[in-house]
């Protein structure tokens, strides 16, 4: 019997993606596995049913859960979702383990194996898994866009019959996925910019996109190719030069994040009391509290005449190409594993290791495992 790759309707708010576009379901069918489709799962994303081959359609998701040796997932699952899953399923895709202690325990106890994408292991190896980076580089890319058309300036210099219009100043601030890719799209619409990030190997990608990186004499290089949190003194230094940045700057892209910690607070109220009218700071780590003192998640602030932007979930705004990405990350991560339409997964692969949070009614991964200790 090939196995049942199960795709659902995403159900979370907002939620515009789908986990399965029909290239990657092609893929699938060819790779032997059976694929099934909760109807109208892609119509958000501009996948319409007709454009899916060789697959089967589910009118609801209980048929999906109920029959899915694999289940292909964007958003977690909800509790009443896992509750509908056989024991043994498959699931591959985010669980936000810090924060759904419930639903981890609901994987755990109905035996359900979840390979969590955001830890899919960041090595050479597993970069076309990592989805991560696939939506953060549209979060980047996206938040630049919202940027230009909040400002009611041009992003260009332009020179013109009525004169010369000077270019727009931009500064990024996280220079990590989401950061290079809003430098890049940020000098593709001519503005001038400016990127800061804690990790001095930052410094040379930066310039290489053609922006200019802010020097504040401190270096925060942590361990995996993450930041780590910065002394009392090192940020009262990060933030005098940074404040100078800020009020110069027409536009503030914020990006940056320390892993499993809240977002580092980068931006003060002060600092956009000292931006220019009509400046705008879009501030895409307000999901983990925020890189400005004023952002609030999934809305805009605005303080004085500075708008202040707390985005969230920008990939779920380009949902056709995010899906894409999504499917090809999950495609590659999961391919290895399916043979004659079977799935055999090698434990041996840190890539399956590492990125699996539940299996056989216990809590593979050691983080979640100790806040699950310390919450109970
Ligand atoms: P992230 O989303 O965790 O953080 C974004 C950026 O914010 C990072 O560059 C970080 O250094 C910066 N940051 C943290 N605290 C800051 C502060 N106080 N002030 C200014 N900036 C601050 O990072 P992301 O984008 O997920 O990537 C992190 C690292 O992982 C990078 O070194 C990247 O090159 C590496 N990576 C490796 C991959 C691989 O080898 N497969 C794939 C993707 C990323």
């Amino acid at each position: 019997m090939p196995v049942t790759i199960g795709v659902l309707r995403e159900s979370a708010p907002q939620e515009t993606r789908v986990s399965l576009v029909p290239e990657v379901a092609a893929k699938f069918a060819a790779l032997g596995a059976r694929v099934l489709i909760e109807r109208g799962a892609g119509a958000a994303a501009q996948f319409p049913d007709v454009l899916y081959k060789q697959v089967d359609w589910a009118d609801g998701a209980g048929a999906v859960l109920a029959a899915a040796d694999i289940l292909l997932t964007v958003q977690p699952l909800a509790l009443a979702q896992i509750g509908a899953l056989k024991a043994g399923t498959v699931v591959v895709g985010y669980a936000q383990a810090h924060a759904k202690h419930a639903e981890v325990k609901a994987l755990r106890d109905g035996r359900i194996t979840h390979f969590a994408m955001e830890f899919v292991p960041r090595i050479s190896r597993a970069q076309s898994m990592d989805a991560l980076s696939s939506q953060a580089a549209i979060a980047g890319y996206k938040a630049v866009l919202i940027a230009a058309d909040n400002l009611q300036k041009f992003m260009p210099m332009l020179t013109t019959a009525a004169g010369t219009i000077r270019p727009s100043h931009v500064l990024v601030i996280g220079a990590g996925v989401a950061g290079l890719q809003a430098i890049a799209t940020a000098r593709r619409l001519g503005a001038v910019v400016e990127a800061y990030d804690v990790r001095s190997a930052t410094k040379e990608q930066v310039k290489s996109l053609g922006a200019k990186f802010v020097d504040v004499g401190v270096s925060a290089e942590g361990t995996g190719g993450y930041a780590r949190e910065l002394t009392a003194e090192e940020k009262a230094k990060q933030q005098e030069v940074l404040d100078a940045r800020i009020a110069a700057a027409d536009a503030v892209i914020t990006t940056a994040s320390v892993p499993g910690r809240p977002a580092p607070k980068i931006v003060s109220r002060a600092a956009v009391e000292r931006m220019r009218a009509g400046s705008v700071v879009v501030d895409i780590a307000a999901e983990q509290g925020g890189n400005c003192e004023l952002t609030r998640a999934g809305e805009t602030v605005t303080h004085g005449a500075v708008k202040v932007i707390g985005a969230v979930n920008l990939a779920a705004q380009l949902a056709y190409n995010a899906s894409e990405m999504y499917a090809r990350n999950l495609y590659n991560l999961l391919s290895p594993a399916l043979k004659g339409g079977e799935l055999k997964i090698d434990w041996d692969d840190e890539v399956f290791a590492q990125s699996c949070l539940t299996h056989d009614g216990a809590v593979k991964h050691e983080g979640t495992r100790k806040q699950l200790a310390d919450s109970e």
